[in-house]
C-alpha cells in the first residue's frame, strides 16, 4: 500500500518555519540550503523541486518516490503570495483548506473534506508514496496517519517558529525506526524514519 510520507526540512530545534510563517529557503528566508544538500535533492528526490526549480536547474527527472503531493493551506498560499498557483504541477497535488473555495489553478484539488479520510483513500488507490509537504498544522492533523518522516535537517537553531506537527498538536509519544540515513559535509542530513520499526 502507497505510504504517506512527511518529507519536510527542520531545523535542529524541529521547526519547519519561522514565527511568521514564510518560507525558510525562500528570498529573504532565513535559511539558505547548503550546494551538498541542492545536489542531494535533485539525485534522490527531484520530484520534490518545485516546477520553477526544476525549470531553473534543467531538472525533468519523474522522480522515484512520490506522484501526489498533499499540503495545508497556509503552505500552499506561500508560494500563492509569490504568484505560484501551482508549484508541483509535475504531481497531482491535493490543498486541503475550509475556507478556500475556488482553486486558483486547474492542476489543484482543493480538499475540505476531513484529511485523514482523504489520505486513506488515496493509500487506497495504485501509485507512488504521498508527500505531505506541510505544514505543521497540517501533520498535526495527518499525526496517525503518517507512515514514514524523512526529516531534511538544517544544522541550524532558530529558538522558536512552526513546530514540525504544528502548534496545536495533542501528546502522542510513538516510537519511529531510522531506516535510512545521510550526512552531508555541510553539516545538513537526510534521516527516513519508519513508524513502529524502533523500539520506544
Ligand atoms: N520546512 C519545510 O519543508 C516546509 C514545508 C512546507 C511548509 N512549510 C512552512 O509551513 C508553514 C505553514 O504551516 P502551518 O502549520 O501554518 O499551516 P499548514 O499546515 O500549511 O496549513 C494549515 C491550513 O490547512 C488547512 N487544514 C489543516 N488541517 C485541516 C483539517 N483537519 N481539515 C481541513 N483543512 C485543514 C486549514 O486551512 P483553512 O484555514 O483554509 O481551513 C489550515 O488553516 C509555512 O511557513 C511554510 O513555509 C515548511
Amino acid at each position: 500500500m502507497r505510504k504517506l510520507v512527511y518529507f519536510i526540512a527542520s531545523t535542529l530545534d524541529g521547526f519547519i518555519a519561522g514565527p511568521d510563517g514564510t518560507d525558510p529557503s525562500g528570498p529573504g528566508g532565513f535559511w539558505t540550503p547548503s550546494e551538498d544538500y541542492l545536489q542531494h535533492l535533485i539525485a534522490e528526490y527531484p520530484e520534490t523541486l518545485p516546477g520553477l526549480a526544476r525549470a531553473a536547474l534543467g531538472v525533468t527527472a519523474e522522480g522515484r518516490h512520490f506522484d501526489t503531493v498533499v499540503e495545508g493551506r497556509n503552505s500552499y498560499e506561500v508560494g500563492l503570495a509569490a504568484g505560484v498557483t501551482n508549484a508541483y504541477d509535475h504531481l497531482r497535488h491535493l490543498v486541503f483548506s475550509r475556507t478556500l473555495t475556488e482553486s486558483p489553478d486547474p492542476g489543484v484539488e482543493l480538499v475540505a473534506d476531513d484529511p485523514v479520510a482523504t489520505v486513506r483513500e488515496l493509500k487506497r488507490t495504485d501509485g507512488k508514496d504521498i508527500w505531505l509537504v506541510g505544514g505543521g498544522e497540517l501533520a498535526g492533523a495527518l499525526y496517525g496517519e503518517i507512515d514514514r518522516v524523512i526529516v531534511k535537517l538544517s544544522p541550524l537553531t532558530i529558538g522558536t517558529g512552526i513546530p514540525l506537527f504544528g502548534r496545536t498538536a495533542a501528546f502522542a509519544p510513538n516510537a519511529w525506526g531510522l531506516v535510512d540515513h545521510t550526512v552531508l559535509a555541510s553539516g545538513a542530513a537526510f534521516f527516513t524514519y519508519d513508524r513502529g520499526a524502533g523500539t520506544p
